[in-house]
């Protein structure tokens, strides 16, 4: 019986999703990297310095820059983030989620947080959700970042859960493998083509209720 669901942040929760690609397109421009819907979608759910990476790689360029240049780049992408974040209330949670959260709430499920973003705790003050997520995996006790199962195994872990009880609700492709390889149960939001190893589809977050999720369940 499902008990649980371990959520992703950015792109579930909330818009950030399309902050995070702004401020990256920024550093692509500014490398010289080819941008594209690919790589944008491939960059959800990945840690801020293998995101770096991946954008170097694309275009050709991982060896032109020194460890101290990458984390410039990186520490730049994350201020032009942050001001982004910094305009946001709760009008940026995505449509039906508040009243998904307080449906599991008051169905008596528990609730952690399983976001790669170093930014989580900002960006639920900002939504004022901070309440609802007493339980967060610090990104920075991982060994190794989605699509492994470790963020996943964590987030049950912290609500005292099975993987096999919880529910894992992601936006990436990488976030649906590294739910699937826990053993969770996992929702993928978006487009299905991108998230087709996902048990349960929604194409956005306002189909997401517990009798829909049911309905899909089997
Ligand atoms: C999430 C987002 C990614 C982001 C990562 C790290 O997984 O989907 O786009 O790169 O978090 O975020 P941070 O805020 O720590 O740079
Ligand atoms: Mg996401």
């Amino acid at each position: 019986d499902i008990k649980g669901f371990v959520f992703d942040l950015d792109g579930v929760i909330t818009d950030t999703s399309v902050f995070h690609s702004q401020a990256w397109h920024q550093v692509a421009d500014k490398v010289g990297a080819p941008w594209s819907k690919e790589l944008e979608d491939g960059l959800k759910g990945i840690s801020r310095m293998d995101s770096l990476e991946m954008i170097l790689k694309a275009g050709n360029l991982q060896d032109k820059y020194t460890e101290d240049q990458k984390v410039a780049l990186a520490t730049e992408k994350n201020t032009n983030y942050l001001k982004l974040v910094n305009k946001m209330t709760p009008a940026n949670i995505l449509p039906g989620i508040k009243a998904f959260l307080d449906e599991i709430k008051n169905g008596g499920y528990l609730l952690s947080l399983a976001s790669a973003s170093k930014n989580a705790p900002t960006v639920l003050d900002k939504l004022q959700l901070t309440d609802y997520f007493p339980k967060i995996v610090d990104p920075k006790s991982l060994s190794k970042g989605k699509p492994d199962p470790e963020i996943y195994i964590k987030g049950a872990e912290l609500i005292d859960l099975d993987p096999a009880q919880c529910i894992g609700v992601e936006d990436a492709a990488a976030g649906v493998e590294s739910i699937n390889a826990a053993g969770e149960t996992s929702i993928g939001i978006g487009d299905k083509q991108i998230l087709k190893d996902a048990d349960i589809n929604f194409a956005d977050t306002s189909e997401m209720t517990l009798a829909n999720i049911q309905k899909q369940m089997n």
